[in-house]
Formats: C-alpha cells, sequence, structure tokens
C-alpha cells in the first residue's frame, strides 16, 4: 500500500495555471454537468491538470481545480490523494506501478519490487537520467496473469525479475518493447494454450441465424441420440433379416393384428398371421375387413372408412387417410405418446392400435423417418409391442399409459 503525500516544498511549483486550450477543455467537462452538480467534472480536471504538469500534481494544480469547480481545496485534495492514478511526486519518464495484491503478491511481486528497488531507487522518487520511478499499488485487475506491472498507459504481465529487468533495459534504451503477456501466451489464455472455444464456427459467421441456442444444443443432443437409436435399428434389422431373409415384394412378414375389441372404433387392418410364415411367397397383407374402401396413394376416391394413403415406400405400414368408422384410437394410452406425437401419428395416416401393433422392424424403421423432433422414440418407447396389448382391449391404469416393464 502506498503512502499518498504531496511531494515535499523542494519540488512543488509556485503557480499553476490551466493553459488556454486545457481551460476550453475543462469548461467542456464541466458543461456536461447540471449547474450545481460542476464538482463532478474534478476526476477529468485532475487527469487533465496532472497532464499538463508533466505526469504529477502539484499542490498548486489542485488547488486550481478546486478553483475552477468552485469546491473547497480539501474535497479535491481527498481525492486526489485517494486514486493512485493521481501522482503526488514527480514521476519519470515511464512511470511504473507494480500491483502488490494478493495474486501478484504469490506469484512474485516482491521480486518485481525489488528489482524496481535496484534498477530505479526508493518508491516515489525519479531516476536521475528522469526516465523511471514507480509505485506500488493495489490490484490493477490482470490477476490472470500475474505478477504484472503498469507503465505510463500500458500493462506488461507474466513477470519474472529477468524479463522484467530486461524490459526495463528495453525502455530505457528506447528499443520496442511488447505489452501484455511477456511469456508465450495471448492475453489470459491458459498457459499452454487454450482448450475451448476452439469450434471455428464460433467466429466465421456461420452459427449467426441458427436461432435460439438452447434449442440448437437440444437439437444437436436429440440427432445424436437419434442417429445412435437408428444405428441400433439397422443393425438389429440386420441381423433378422439375414436370419430370415425378406421376401423381394414387401418385406411385412406376417404380424399378429389382434383384433381390436369392439367400441375401439374398428374392424383389423391385417389378417391373422399366416401359421407358416416361411411359405408365404407373396405380401402378407391379407385383404382387408373393407378392400373396396381401402386404396393406395393416388387412387380413386375415399371413404369414411379410411383409404390407404402411403405405401409407395417398400417399407412403409399401412397408412390410413381418415380412421376407421370416424374415430382412431386414443393413442396417448401408448406410454410415451403425448397430444403432439399423437397429431404427428394422424397427420401420417396412424390412427389404431392394431396398425402400430401390426408393424415390422422395416415399418417401424420407415415410421421413424416421419417422426420429426421424436426419431427413436417408437424403439425407445415400444409402441408395437405396447399396441399389441392395447389392441386386446387391456387399458391402463393411467391416462397416459404404462410404461413398458412395468410389472
Ligand atoms: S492482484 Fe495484481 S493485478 Fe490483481
Amino acid at each position: 500500500m502506498s503512502v499518498r503525500r504531496l511531494a515535499p516544498d523542494s519540488v512543488q511549483p509556485g503557480a499553476f495555471a490551466f493553459s488556454k486550450t486545457n481551460d476550453n477543455w475543462a469548461d467542456a467537462q464541466i458543461a456536461k454537468y447540471p449547474r450545481g452538480r460542476e464538482a463532478s467534472a474534478v476526476i477529468p480536471l485532475l487527469w487533465k491538470a496532472q497532464e499538463q504538469a508533466g505526469g504529477w500534481l502539484p499542490q498548486k494544480a489542485i488547488e486550481a481545480v478546486g478553483r475552477k469547480l468552485g469546491m473547497p481545496y480539501m474535497r479535491v485534495f481527498e481525492i486526489a490523494t485517494f486514486y493512485t492514478m493521481f501522482n503526488l511526486q514527480p514521476a519519470g519518464e515511464h512511470f511504473i506501478q507494480v500491483c502488490g495484491t494478493v495474486p501478484c503478491h504469490i506469484k512474485g511481486a516482491r521480486d518485481i519490487i525489488k528489482v524496481c528497488e535496484d534498477v530505479i531507487g526508493p518508491q516515489s522518487t525519479v531516476t536521475a537520467d528522469g526516465k523511471f520511478s514507480w509505485l506500488e499499488v493495489e490490484c490493477l485487475g490482470a490477476c490472470c496473469n500475474a505478477p504484472m506491472v503498469q507503465i505510463n498507459f500500458d500493462y506488461y504481465e507474466d513477470l519474472t525479475p529477468e524479463n522484467f529487468a530486461r524490459l526495463l533495459d528495453d525502455l530505457r534504451a528506447g528499443r520496442k518493447v511488447n505489452t501484455g503477456p511477456q511469456v508465450d501466451r495471448s492475453c489470459s489464455e491458459p498457459l499452454g494454450g487454450g482448450e475451448t472455444l476452439k469450434d471455428k464456427a464460433l467466429y466465421d459467421g456461420s452459427a449467426v441465424g441458427r436461432g435460439d441456442w438452447q434449442q440448437r444444443i437440444a437439437a444437436d443432443r436429440e440427432a445424436a441420440r437419434t442417429a445412435a437409436e437408428a444405428a441400433e435399428v439397422a443393425k438389429a434389422a440386420a441381423a433378422s433379416g439375414a436370419a430370415a431373409p425378406a421376401p423381394a415384394t414387401r418385406p411385412d412378414a406376417p404380424v399378429a393384428a389382434p383384433r381390436p375389441p369392439a367400441g375401439e372404433g374398428g374392424q383389423a387392418g391385417r389378417a391373422a398371421p399366416a401359421a407358416t410364415p416361411a411359405k408365404v411367397t407373396k405380401p402378407a397383407r391379407a385383404a382387408p375387413a373393407h378392400p373396396p374402401t381401402l386404396r393406395r396413394k393416388g387412387g380413386e376416391g375415399a371413404t369414411a372408412t379410411g383409404p390407404l394413403i402411403a405405401s409407395t415406400v417398400a417399407d412403409a405400414p399401412t397408412l390410413l387417410a381418415k380412421p376407421r368408422a370416424g374415430k382412431g384410437d386414443d393413442l396417448k394410452l401408448i406410454w410415451g405418446i403425448g397430444p403432439k406425437l399423437e397429431k404427428l401419428l394422424n397427420r401420417r395416416g396412424v390412427w389404431h392400435f392394431d396398425q402400430i401393433a401390426a408393424w415390422t422392424d422395416k415399418e417401424l424403421a420407415w415410421i421413424d423417418t416421419k417422426m420429426e423432433g421424436f426419431k427413436g422414440r417408437a424403439v425407445r418407447d415400444q409402441w408395437v409391442e405396447q399396441s399389441k396389448k392395447l389392441a386386446t382391449g387391456w387399458r391402463p391404469d393411467s391416462a397416459v399409459g404404462e410404461k413398458p416393464g412395468k410389472t
């Protein structure tokens, strides 16, 4: 902590007055504040007085500022002696402020001060050649790069006694010096190089317009999870395909399609499975209960009993433009399906438990590609298994369904 005293009388000038230019500048500063609040300009005026006096504040300069602002001298002294940005003693051409606060102290500020004492002399004295003077001050806000000093308007950081002594030599000789860290690092990044914020997209503008960052992160995570789950599905499909090669036409081996219970809104979308699937040579989709009303997409007409709207993709399951008998099943009884997912499924042509119950692995994978924002859910939440149970007429205790695996 530095002692803040006015310089001895021997060095105090006999008078001080702002130059014409500085006086005009001071008037402009004062004019920024309301009448009666002129004292608000005291800091900039002291700063300008220090600059005019050669880097320090003589007593006469402090008094001149007080007169200019209509302030008691003592009020201005209080301010000038409080802030270390105001030098109360004559300063050298290179005025060095050494931070001596705890972080810098721990990192070797005492050794830096020792260099100052050896090279310059006692605190607040100017070297014979007028080049240097120094002062110990409190934290200058560059603790990450401790120990550090401020020389005039620049910071010099990551100092050691050796590089600091070399710095003083260079300044004395008028050689060019580097401001900032005096070791091999940029600003206050970690020693040895930064470990974060390395994604170039953060700086090349490509991230602009990608929307809310939280949504972006959530979407990225969902995409990663979906990709992992899709890979699992593909792997499982490949494994099952190897065990029982799919027919050349549609790959859907017969799947038990339980008959929906009375009142659940429909007739079975598929026939019961063939007893011996291996003998099936054609698609196992049996004649629907209402053959005249089921049509492929692009076919003629649609009826309330539900025309088929999509099966242009080989692996697509049976999809209906409308629910059978004008009413779909409550798909929200499938655990994991909420109102949003139910709407999405309806939009895709899925209305009934028996439709889902009949999905093959490939149909499941196809549907999954249509579940924007919900990819992977059908497999994760075992929709097919849940639907098989629901299609028998069984109902869960809860309106949101029963979590798979619950006994
Ligand atoms: S402690 Fe030295 S800059 Fe903060």
